[in-house]
């Protein structure tokens, strides 16, 4: 976890504007897979959200007990990344861990555990088809900024930043992929190369792999600062957790 003025701190880069020409993702999938994401009853993604949606109303001090039903959680998923009141920048995952310990004293679920990924897709599938609204001025506006500078880094052995594939390529085929804009509103997303659901740090860890990079930690201030530069990228289109992708 980061804190403003560390962040503020390591930032010097201020860079380029935003690409002009970003596109959502699901417009990028080919129809067969646009069709199945927005099916549930075809989509495998929606297991986890059964899942999380029990997991919702289990235990005393259950997180309806606060909360009231999930449907309280329209919207939210959609203002995530975000910084707390202490300066933590947070996304989804990590706003829910921080109830799992300090509201309900349990420990942490843990990174890519079966049971955050079911709650994460749960509470993000009450967003589905909202726009993407994260704060980018105040605080979040440092955390902004050292996740641009990931972004137009040039990184790995082939030496390239994540906008050469993401912007200058988008729309290409690579490895059988047609590359989008790059975007985080899938996530998580049920990946049939995985042949489950994963969160965007996992899908980030396999875009660092695939430039010969180093692959940062789940959850890494520097995935986090980046999450929330892509959010910002995707300013207005439509969530579409849980998506669905090759
Ligand atoms: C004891 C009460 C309590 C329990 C139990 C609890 N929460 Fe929370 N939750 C809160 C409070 C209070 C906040 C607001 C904290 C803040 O804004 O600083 C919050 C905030 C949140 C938010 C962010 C909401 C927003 O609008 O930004 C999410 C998401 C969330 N909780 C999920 C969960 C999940 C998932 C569980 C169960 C694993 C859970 N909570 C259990 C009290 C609780
Ligand atoms: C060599 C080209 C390349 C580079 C460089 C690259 N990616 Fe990717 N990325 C891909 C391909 C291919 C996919 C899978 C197709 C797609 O969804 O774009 C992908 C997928 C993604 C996705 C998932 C999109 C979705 O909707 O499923 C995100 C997010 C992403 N990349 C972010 C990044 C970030 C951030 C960087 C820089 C750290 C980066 N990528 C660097 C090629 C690249």
């Amino acid at each position: 976890m980061i804190r403003g003025a560390a962040a503020a701190a390591a930032l010097l880069a201020c860079g380029m504007a935003v690409a002009a020409d970003v596109r959502p993702s699901r417009d990028f999938l080919s129809p067969e897979l646009r069709a199945q994401q927005d099916d549930p009853s075809r989509h495998p993604g929606w297991l986890w959200v059964e899942e999380g949606e029990a997991l919702w109303q289990r235990g005393t001090r259950s997180c309806q007990s606060c909360h009231g039903g999930i449907e309280s959680m329209a919207g939210v998923a959609a203002r995530y990344p975000a910084v707390a009141a202490d300066g933590v920048l947070l996304n989804l995952e990590g706003r829910i861990e921080r109830c799992r310990t300090q509201q309900q004293g349990e420990p942490a679920f843990g990174y890519e555990s079966e049971t955050l990924l079911s709650l994460t897709a749960a509470i993000a599938q009450r967003s589905r088809g909202l726009p993407v609204s994260v704060a980018t001025d105040g605080a979040a506006a440092s955390f902004r900024e050292r996740g641009r500078a990931f972004y137009e880094t040039r990184q790995g052995q082939l030496n390239l930043a994540c906008g050469q594939c993401h912007d200058d390529n988008a729309g290409r085929r690579l490895r059988g992929d047609v590359i989008s804009n790059g975007l985080g509103t899938g996530y998580p997303a049920y990946r049939l190369e995985w042949n489950t659901l994963g969160s965007l740090h996992r899908r980030l860890r396999a875009c660092s792999l695939g430039v010969r990079a180093e692959q940062l930690p789940l959850g890494s201030p520097d995935y986090l600062a980046l999450e929330l530069f892509l959010a910002s990228r995707a300013q207005g289109m439509p969530i579409e957790a849980p998506g669905l992708r090759r």
